[in-house]
């Protein structure tokens, strides 16, 4: 490492700001004393760090027939700005090039003002599955018009929720062939709300049965939670997106044109979103949250409409001309949490959420998306140039040398 890297880090990050030049070049030390500029690492802390932050008797309290831990890298993306505040993301990720490409993507993005992002009210949905419904639109009357009994009866079974604001929002009721489906959307604040949403189901399922005349079928959340959606903008300069062989508005046409490759063809939208899930999963598994349930809404999401569909387009700056700024946009629904879930057994995703500096899950959600937003950035721009496997093989042979060779 060259002296001024290191200064030029700590100098950075006492300034609480997300822009780290030379991080990378820095040994896994200096980046931790790096980051105790940020946030305050004691002894404890470094210990989380070195050791992944769960013990084997945590583990064996959180899961069944535990034998050990599985370890995944622990890294920070930099140059993230989102809605003006810089933040460290943290990644935990087994793929090489994940991390490098969302910081140089969210570089880029930060020379157009950096990410823009806003995220729905933390809405999930319960859903009960009614059968047996004698007369479905007579039931579904009957439940729509006990929607306020409904929503009552779920509040009870949510004290603590409600006094901190969340709770039951609406009931809506969906026909379906043989069965009547019960939503029942609940605001859950800052939890992922799983359990929350999963006993709203079991607890409100008898009374629906009786509304709608049926018996009850399955009582569980969807985790198409649509109404959780969180948006994310990016503006790139044109000039930065410039690679040694190729001019700006010719990279920029390029990532526009495989942004199109995408909208038209499932095959290449599922690889597309890929790339974007390298970004927002490293996120969520390093925070403590749920990806299974994030990756299963993002392509239910994605697939909406009929047809799988890319969850984020790129388009040219409308200002138009031949130096029209690239301008990325996306759109997922993110069911994760600050509070709850596996949080309270694992102390490395307590340190990555205080890396984080977020208090809240909407803010998480917005880190989150920008994170897809950036890998999704990073991924079309190498296929618009050089190729994937350029910076991806170099890195990757990186990940091959033995530790001690
Ligand atoms: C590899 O992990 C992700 C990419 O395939 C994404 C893409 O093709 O857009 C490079």
């Amino acid at each position: 490492m060259r002296a001024d890297d290191e200064t030029e880090a700590i100098g950075w990050a006492g300034r609480g700001e997300s822009r780290l030049p030379g991080f990378y070049r820095l040994s896994i030390e200096e980046r931790r004393r790096a980051l105790a500029r940020v946030i305050e690492l004691g002894d404890e802390d470094a210990r989380i760090l070195e050791t992944g932050g769960l013990s084997a008797d945590a583990a064996d309290r959180l899961v069944e027939n535990v034998i050990g831990i599985y370890s995944l890298p622990l890294g920070v993306a930099t140059n993230f700005r989102v809605n003006g505040r810089d933040v460290l993301v943290p990644m935990a990720v087994e793929e090489p090039s994940v991390i490098a490409a969302a910081s140089n993507a969210a570089r880029l993005v930060r020379g157009g003002g950096g990410f823009v992002a806003d995220p729905d009210e933390p809405v999930m949905t319960a859903q009960i599955e009614l059968l047996d419904v004698a007369d479905g639109e007579a039931g579904k009357a009957r439940l729509e018009a006990a929607a306020e009994e409904l929503m009552a009866q779920a509040a009870a079974a949510l004290p603590r929720l409600v006094d901190r604001g969340g709770g039951p929002r609406a009931i809506e009721v969906r026909t379906l062939p043989g069965r009547l489906i019960l939503h029942v959307h609940v605001d859950c604040g800052d939890a992922m709300g799983a359990n929350m949403v999963n006993t709203v189901a079991e607890v409100l399922a008898d009374r629906a049965a009786g509304l709608a005349g049926g018996r009850r079928g399955l009582r569980i959340l969807t985790n198409l939670c649509e109404r959780r959606r969180v948006r994310v903008r990016a503006r790139v300069p044109v000039d930065a997106l410039a690679t040694a062989g190729m001019d700006g508005p010719a990279v920029r046409d390029g990532i526009v044109g495989a942004s199109q490759f995408a909208e038209d063809d499932p095959y290449r939208a599922a690889t597309h979103n890929k790339g974007i899930m390298n970004g927002v999963d490293a996120v969520v598994i390093a925070t403590g949250n749920d990806w299974r349930g994030v990756e299963a809404g993002a392509h239910a999401f994605a697939a909406l409409a009929g047809r799988y569909r890319p969850l984020s387009t790129w388009r040219r700056a409308d200002t138009g001309g031949p130096d029209a700024d690239l301008c990325g946009q996306l759109e997922m629904p993110l069911a994760i949490g600050v509070v709850g879930g596996t949080l309270h057994a694992h102390a490395g995703a307590r340190l990555a959420q205080r890396l984080l500096r977020v208090a809240d899950a909407k803010t998480l959600a917005m880190v989150i998306a920008s994170a897809g937003l950036a890998t999704n950035l990073a991924a079309l721009r190498a296929l618009a140039t050089d190729g994937i496997q350029r910076g991806h093989m170099a890195l990757h042979r990186r990940s091959q040398e033995p530790v001690d060779g």
